[in-house]
């Protein structure tokens, strides 16, 4: 029973090659096809075959992980990692063990005429030669994919490195039809490679790296409290490509979708045909503090710790100037509803990283958007996006475009990957089975936040001085400032009220910033007595912002399965020493 249903499901798929004219007799590698099929046939007997067959199919899920794999996109790669892990592994090494020894050699030649869905869709990669077409044609986004057809996966794979995994390879490996002829594959390997990443900026050692190409890094924890404003060399670094080198005496910044035609702006117009307007603002990324929400169940993204969030003093042209030098006004404000970015960092397909943000924010007096060339006093590191970046104060980072070069005025949002399928909250409930992009909002404003950046989980701290000094920052959305933080020793039993500072110590404190445009964090200490007689200290805090928004005690409730807008109440356990410090 099992070996029919087995043999059945594999006759399915040859028809699906059949219907792509993949078998069809007057075309060369037809026979090449039609003997994969049969020998997978024969060799389709074992009850796990059966079962992975029955459990992956080629359902929606494992296109939209190879989607992933192949084109790189966030979600669909966070999908594809997901999936069917346990089960591919164990049944597609047999299958790749079975395959090695029967499947035909193909030359270069032969697989650069696959090029099309017509034609059939191939791909090299390490020697192996895939036929994805009927991934390709089932999939919406299956057109970037066509970039590799008829050549080898490494180059596209370099840009993702985050590829080169196991399961990945596993997952591929369902698609082999055969080798790639030896003097073929040694023209490949001597061929110059080309490291997308090679001109990346060099960056401070003391950055935690979470990944290396492209590189997403964090400072130390306790670094972050040390100053107010955070030096641009430690602020957080998240890119999702390699980082564009631009010419800043070429460098043009379009603005689109306005009557008029739009406007052109080169670096020194942007520079002094707008006011300069100086912001102070923290951006903090979807994904900070990530790692905790995978102590309750895994969720897909980098690991990031407490440090996903830094501030800055960004100055530039407000976005506001710039959109009614393009003609933004009265008639425009009738229909548009989103304003859109996009970077200049690429992907394989020339798509760029773009998001967008509600018009209001974008042209209101009291947004405060910026689109800033200096951060810091010094004009925009590379990592940070220079020439041009856009600086959404109280927004999520996703939509503080880097390296900007289109802004598009519109009724509609951003496209892009990053506004559609990532960059969204879920209820715990939601499991990459039943995730629907479209039924959520891209995040915009962030909830409220905070962290202990002293001691550092796991320290130990010292009786001598009978104190304990605890630091951190605080950080709430949306221009809400942050009005207080609660601190506790006992794990959330007793609390006491943290001091606030919007400054470097011994300056003279900021004054409170207009009502809903506090961009900036606060930083907060206190130092509290030592309970007599304890060993061990549960270290909480939590924050209230002015609207009395407060943290969730726990990240269970709001886990979701991308890991974002992880802000409950944060926890470090300390043990306690006799010894002098
Ligand atoms: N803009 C471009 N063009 N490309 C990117 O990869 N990453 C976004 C945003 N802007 C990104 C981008 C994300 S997810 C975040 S959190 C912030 O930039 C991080 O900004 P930073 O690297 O300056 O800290």
């Amino acid at each position: 029973m099992y070996h029919n249903i087995n043999a059945m499901l594999l006759l399915g798929r040859c028809r699906y090659l059949t219907r792509f004219g993949l078998l069809a007799p007057q075309r060369p590698q037809a026979s090449a096809a039609a003997a994969w099929c049969a020998v997978r046939l024969v060799g389709s007997s074992s009850n796990s075959e059966d079962q992975r067959w029955e459990r992956t199919g080629h359902g929606p899920n494992l296109r939209q992980a190879l989607a992933g794999l192949l084109a790189g996109t966030g979600a669909a790669l966070a999908y594809g990692l997901h999936h069917h892990k346990a089960e591919q592994t164990e049944v597609v090494s047999v299958q790749v063990q079975a395959q090695t020894s029967q499947l035909p050699v193909f030359s270069q030649e032969e697989v650069t005429k696959h090029r099309t869905l017509k034609d059939g869709v191939w791909v090299t990669y390490k020697g192996g030669v895939y036929d994805i077409t009927d991934f390709i044609s089932m999939h919406p986004g299956g057109d970037k994919i066509l970039l590799a057809a008829g050549g080898a996966l490494e180059p596209f794979w370099a840009l993702y490195a985050v590829h080169n995994q196991e399961h990945v390879l596993d997952i591929l490996s369902e698609y082999k039809v055969g080798e790639l002829r030896a003097e073929d594959q040694k023209k490949q390997q001597s061929a110059p490679s080309s490291d997308p990443y090679s001109s990346d900026p060099k960056r401070h050692p003391v950055l935690r790296v979470n990944s290396l190409k492209p590189f997403n890094a964090e400072p130390p924890p306790e670094l972050l409290s040390d100053s107010y404003v955070t030096p641009s060399a430690i602020f957080f670094k998240r890119n999702h490509l390699p980082v564009p080198q631009v010419d800043p005496a070429s460098y043009e910044l379009q603005v689109d979708g306005l009557p008029g035609g739009g406007l052109k702006l080169s670096l020194e117009e942007l520079k002094n045909r707008f006011p300069k307007y100086t912001v102070t603002a923290t951006l903090q990324c979807a994904g900070n503090r990530r790692s905790e929400m995978n102590t309750v169940k895994q969720v897909k993204g980098l690991n990031w710790g407490i440090s996903a969030i830094s501030n800055a003093t960004w100055a530039g042209a407000r976005l506001r100037d710039v959109l009614l030098a393009a003609g933004y006004g009265p008639d425009a404000a009738r229909w548009a509803r989103h304003v859109q970015f996009e970077g200049l960092d690429k992907d394989v397909t020339g798509t760029m990283y773009g998001a967008s943000i509600p018009v209001n924010k974008a042209t209101s007096e009291e947004g405060d958007v910026l689109l800033a060339y200096e951060m810091n006093g010094e004009p925009l590191p590379a990592d940070h996006g220079f020439p041009v970046r856009v600086v959404v104060p109280g927004t999520v980072g996703a939509r503080n475009v880097k390296w900007l070069s289109k802004i598009t005025v519109s009724a509609e949002e951003s496209g892009s990957h990053w506004q559609q399928n990532d960059y969204k909250g879920f209820s715990p409930t939601t499991d990459w089975d039943t995730v629907d992009f479209k039924s959520a909002p891209a995040i915009q404003e962030l909830p409220v936040q905070s962290a202990i950046t002293v001691p550092a989980d796991g320290a130990v701290v010292s009786r001598g001085g009978e104190e304990v000094t605890v630091k951190g920052y605080a950080w709430s959305g949306g221009g809400r400032e942050v009005v207080r933080v609660d601190v506790s020793l006992d794990g959330g039993k007793t609390w006491q009220v943290a001091q606030l500072r919007n400054g470097d110590k011994g300056q003279t404190p900021e004054p409170s910033p207009p009502p809903g445009r506090a961009w900036a964090w606060k930083l907060w200490e206190i130092t509290a007595p030592l309970p007599p007689e304890a060993r061990q200290l549960e270290i909480v805090c939590k924050a209230v912002d002015n609207s009395y928004n407060m943290q969730p005690d726990t990240a269970a409730p709001i886990w979701n399965l991308r890991g974002v807008l992880s802000n409950a109440w944060h926890r470090v356990k300390v043990t306690i020493s006799d010894d002098e410090e």
